[in-house]
Order: C-alpha cells, then structure tokens, then sequence
C-alpha cells in the first residue's frame, strides 16, 4: 500500500471511495487499524475520556497529545504503516489566536501528526489559513464540538432547524475558504451533513453521528470495540461481533461497512427524537 496523503484522499473521494477515521492512542492499537485498512487515524482528545478517565476532553493538554501522538507514530513506523494521522489541538491550545496555534500545531507535527484539527465556527478560520500558509494541514470541526460542551450544554445535535443549519454552513465554507482540507461533523442532522458534503469540493467531510452522506467516517476506538464506561451514543455501532472475535477483524469488520455503505444505518441517527 501506498502512504496515504491528501492528494490520495481527493483521489478516494473522486472515486466515490469512502474515507475511514478511527481514534487511536497508543502504538498497538495504531499498527493494527492500520492494518485493518484504516485511512486516517485521529489521536483525538477523546483520550481524556478514554485513556484519563477525564469528565470530559476541557482537561486534555498539549503535553499529553504529544506523548500520544508521538506513540502513534512510532506505532505506524513500526509496521511501516501507510495512514494518514490527525492530531487534536485541545482545549486552550489555540484560542488565543494564530500564533499560538501554531506554536502548538508544531508541537504535535513534531511529534508525527501530518495534520491537526481543531474545533469551531469562522472564528477559527484566520488560524486556518495561517496555519495551512505555514505548511500545516488543518481538519476543522463543526457540530457537537466537545470542547465546548459546558458552552453547548451537553451533548446533543447542533445544526437542527433552518437557521442553525444555515449558521453551520456559513462556517463550513469560511473554513474551506481559508484552506481546511478536512471537516469533521459531529452529531449533526444527516441531510445537512449530505448537503454539505456536495457543496466542499475541497474539504473533505468526516461525519460521526451526521449520517452516511459524508465523504468519510470516524469512531472512537473503544466504542467501536464495544467498550465505553458511560452511555454509549447512539450513532456507534460495535463491531466487535462482526469480525473474526479480532480486535483488528472488527476494525476491519468497520473499513468495509463504511465502505459498502452499511455504516452508518438508519439505527445510527443521532438527530431523531
Ligand atoms: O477526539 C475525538 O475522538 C474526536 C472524534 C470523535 C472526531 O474528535
Ligand atoms: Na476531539
């Protein structure tokens, strides 16, 4: 296989191929969804969560994505891994403005990410553009962002209804404009997450929770193996029970329902009732 690179993604979606993203946090669990044929691997800050055992991701620091990512990557090294890895910029790592940005971007491509993704609307577009004039390449995020989830309170669908829907569009386009390649869309009404898959040409959308119409697909590693220590959301399936009783067969078991189409169903919506 070859390495996966942005130019490989447009590629993929060009051809119809959907784009498969699955959290990993340490070098194990990297090498095996890379070999399970996973496209990008996000070190998500979801390892507050998951790893930490943190309330939420507001406690993650830039510290502890690096140690992560830097796991990661020596992970896929290891196996000499062809996927493409995204970092989380946590919580306070970027809101002061671009400066500040990029100094902890840096820190994370440092430590092997090829791209990093931060959370929020067209407040984080000059950022964007700074960091992607820089070399960086940006996967922005929009929906339920979980930084801000004392903000959002809780977390449920964002993007319902016309005006918000068209708020989230508004900020979808400024962050293509000023050079996102990506998009994450989290927990978001599928038809808008399908309208705004057709409108970016050049970013990339990655749903969770926002339906099957998105170029691409991500999980949480854990969830997807069927493990979580509180509720687990409806929008995730676990393939635990669909592969060989593997950890990579049900990886796998993921790669080929997004695929074919299979995930998302109809029993993963996130924004009925
Ligand atoms: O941190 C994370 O795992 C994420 C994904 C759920 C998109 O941001
Ligand atoms: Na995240």
């Amino acid at each position: 296989r070859r390495p996966i690179s942005l130019p490989r993604l447009a590629q993929m979606r060009a051809a119809g191929e959907k784009i498969t993203m699955l959290t990993a946090y340490d070098a194990t669990f990297a090498a095996v969804a890379d070999a399970a044929g996973v496209e990008c691997i996000l070190v998500g800050d979801s390892l507050g969560m998951v790893c930490q055992g943190l309330p939420s991701t507001v406690g993650v620091t830039l510290e502890t994505m690096a140690y992560h990512t830097a796991s990661v990557a020596r992970g896929l090294h290891h196996v000499q891994g062809t996927a493409w890895l995204v970092a989380d910029l946590p919580y306070g790592s970027y809101g002061e403005g671009r400066e500040q940005a990029l100094r902890s971007a840096c820190q994370l491509m440092q430590a092997g990410a090829h791209m990093v993704k931060l959370e929020g609307g067209g407040w984080t577009a000059d950022t964007v553009r700074f960091l992607v004039e820089r070399g960086v390449p940006v996967c922005a995020h929009l929906g339920l962002t979980p930084q801000t989830v004392h903000a959002l309170g809780g977390y449920r669908v964002q993007g319902k209804g016309d005006t918000a829907a068209a708020e989230l569009r508004r900020h979808a386009l400024q962050l293509q404009d000023a050079g996102a390649a990506m998009l994450v869309l989290e927990m978001v009404p599928a038809p808008l997450a399908a309208a705004l898959t057709a409108e970016l040409a050049h970013c990339h959308t990655i749903g969770i929770g926002a339906g099957s119409g998105t170029a691409g697909q991500v999980l949480v590693l854990h969830d997807m193996l069927g493990m979580n220590l509180g509720r687990m959301p409806r929008f995730v399936r676990s393939f635990m029970g669909e592969g060989d009783g593997s950890v990579r067969g049900a990886i796998a078991a993921y790669v080929r329902a997004v695929k074919d189409g299979h995930f998302p169903d109809d029993r993963q919506h996130a924004w009925s009732a």
